[in-house]
C-alpha cells in the first residue's frame, strides 16, 4: 500500500518509542506511573453526566446533529464569554462548536494554509499547530520560547517571513505551564493587525489557574474580533475529555471557512453531549473550583519534591503540567528514559514539544495524589536524594 507523502513527512513520534516501553515494562511486571498523558483523572460532574444520559434517553438526538451545532450550546458558549470575560459574541457567526478543540485546531490549517504560506507556532507548544500547518502543505515558523522570558513570546523582536498567515499561541501554556496577560495578547493583536495576519489562540487552560491568577481572554483586547479567534474546550474544565467537546470564537470570517471545510468533513457533534455541553457551562461551577483545588495541592507537592531534590522549578500558574528542568548533563529523552527504567516513571520529554523544549520533561498533575506521591518519592531517589529504590 502506498502511504500518502504528507503522512511520510511527519516528524518521527518521540513519544513512541517510549510507549513501546512503557509496554514492555508493564509486561515485565513494572509497576508503571505515568505522568506523561494529560488527562484527567477525576470525573464529569454529576449534573452533566445526569444531562448527557437525560438527552440520551431522548430518541430527537439520535439522528444527525445540526452541522453548526446545537443553537442552546452556542448562545451557552456565548454566555460564558460574557459571564466570564465580559466578551459580547454573536452565537450564529462568532461561534463554532468543535469534536474537541483538537478537531478544530487542526483542521483550521486545512481551511486557511496553502501549499507554501507560513504559520508562526510556539516552540515548545502543543505539536497540533505545526503538525497541521505541515500536513496542509504549509510552513510552521517556530516562535522560541526560552525560560529567561518565561516562555512568553519576544513579539517585538518577532520576525514575520514573508508568506505567514497565522499566528499560534496559547496560554496557560501546555506544556510550559506559564501564563500571559493582557499586554501580552494586545502586543499579539497589534502584530496580527500589521502583518495581517490571523491570530489563533488555544485557551484549553484558560479555567485551570492558581494562586488568585485569572487568564484573560485574547477578545477582551478591543478589536481583537477583526484579527483573532479563540479555542476553548471543555475537556479539561469539565473533566470530559473523552467527550468530545469544544469551540471556536472570534473572527468571522475564519469562522466562517472552519465551518465550511467541516461541513464537508464531518456531521457535528452528537446532541445529547451538546446538550451536556449546556448544563456544564451554564449550571453550577463549583466543581471547577474544587478541580483547581486539588490540581495546586498537587502542584505543590511535586514543585517541592523536585526542589527538595536541587532541581529548581517554579510552580506554575496554570495549566495541569509542571515544566522540569532536566538534571545536568543528560537530554530530555535520556532523563525521560532513566527515570522509566530505573523506576518507572513515565515524563513526557520536553523535546515531545518543539527544539526549544530540551533542557525539560513535563510532568503532568493528573493521576491520584498518592500514585503521585510515590512517583515523586521514586523520582527523588533517582535525583540522589534518597536511598535508590526500583520500581
Ligand atoms: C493546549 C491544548 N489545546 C488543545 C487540546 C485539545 O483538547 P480537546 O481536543 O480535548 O478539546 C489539548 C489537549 O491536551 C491541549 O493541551
Amino acid at each position: 500500500m502506498k502511504r500518502a507523502a504528507r503522512i511520510e513527512r511527519l516528524p518521527a513520534y518521540l513519544f513512541a518509542e517510549l510507549d513501546r516501553k512503557v509496554a514492555a515494562r508493564r509486561a515485565a511486571g513494572v509497576d508503571v506511573i505515568s505522568l506523561g498523558i494529560g488527562d484527567p483523572d477525576l470525573p464529569s460532574p454529576p449534573h452533566v453526566v445526569e444531562a448527557l444520559a437525560e438527552a440520551a434517553r431522548d430518541p430527537s438526538t439520535h439522528r444527525y446533529p445540526s452541522y453548526y451545532g446545537l443553537p442552546a450550546f452556542r448562545e451557552a458558549i456565548a454566555g460564558f464569554y460574557e459571564r466570564r470575560f465580559g466578551v459580547g459574541l454573536d452565537p450564529d457567526t462568532e461561534v463554532l462548536p468543535l469534536i474537541g478543540s483538537k478537531e478544530g485546531l487542526a483542521h483550521l490549517s486545512f481551511a486557511l494554509i496553502d501549499r507554501g504560506d507560513r504559520a508562526l507556532v510556539p516552540d515548545p507548544g502543543y505539536p497540533v499547530y505545526a503538525i497541521s500547518t505541515a500536513l496542509a502543505g504549509g510552513e510552521a515558523v517556530p516562535i522560541p520560547l526560552t525560560a529567561e522570558r518565561g516562555f512568553l513570546p519576544d513579539l517585538a523582536a518577532l520576525e514575520v517571513p514573508s508568506g505567514t498567515s497565522l499566528l499560534w499561541l496559547g496560554y496557560p501554556s501546555n506544556p510550559t505551564g506559564a501564563v500571559a496577560d493582557l499586554a501580552c495578547f494586545e502586543e499579539a493583536v497589534a502584530l496580527a493587525r500589521r502583518h495581517d495576519l490571523l491570530l489563533c489562540h488555544d485557551a484549553a487552560y484558560s479555567e485551570i489557574t492558581f494562586d488568585g491568577y485569572v487568564a484573560p481572554s485574547v477578545l477582551e483586547v478591543p478589536g481583537a474580533k477583526d484579527v483573532a479567534v479563540e479555542f476553548g474546550s471543555l475537556s479539561k474544565t469539565y473533566n470530559m475529555t473523552g467527550w468530545r467537546i469544544g469551540y471556536v470564537v472570534g473572527r468571522p470570517e475564519a469562522i466562517e471557512a472552519l465551518g465550511t471545510l467541516k461541513t464537508n468533513l464531518d456531521s457535528g457533534i452528537f446532541e445529547a453531549v451538546q446538550r451536556a455541553g449546556v448544563a456544564a457551562l451554564t449550571g453550577p461551577q463549583d466543581h471547577v473550583q474544587a478541580m483547581r483545588e486539588v490540581y495546586r495541592r498537587r502542584r505543590d507537592a511535586v514543585v517541592a519534591a523536585f526542589v527538595e531534590a536541587g532541581i529548581q522549578v517554579k510552580p506554575p500558574l496554570g495549566s495541569i503540567y509542571v515544566w522540569v528542568p532536566v538534571p545536568p548533563g543528560r537530554t530530555s529523552q535520556v532523563f525521560a528514559e532513566e527515570l522509566l527504567d530505573r523506576v518507572g516513571v513515565v515524563v513526557a520529554p520536553g523535546t515531545g514539544y518543539g527544539a526549544h523544549g530540551e533542557g525539560f520533561v513535563r510532568v503532568s498533575l493528573t493521576v491520584a495524589d498518592d500514585r503521585l506521591a510515590e512517583a515523586m518519592r521514586r523520582i527523588r531517589a533517582v535525583l540522589g536524594a534518597e536511598d535508590p529504590v526500583r520500581a
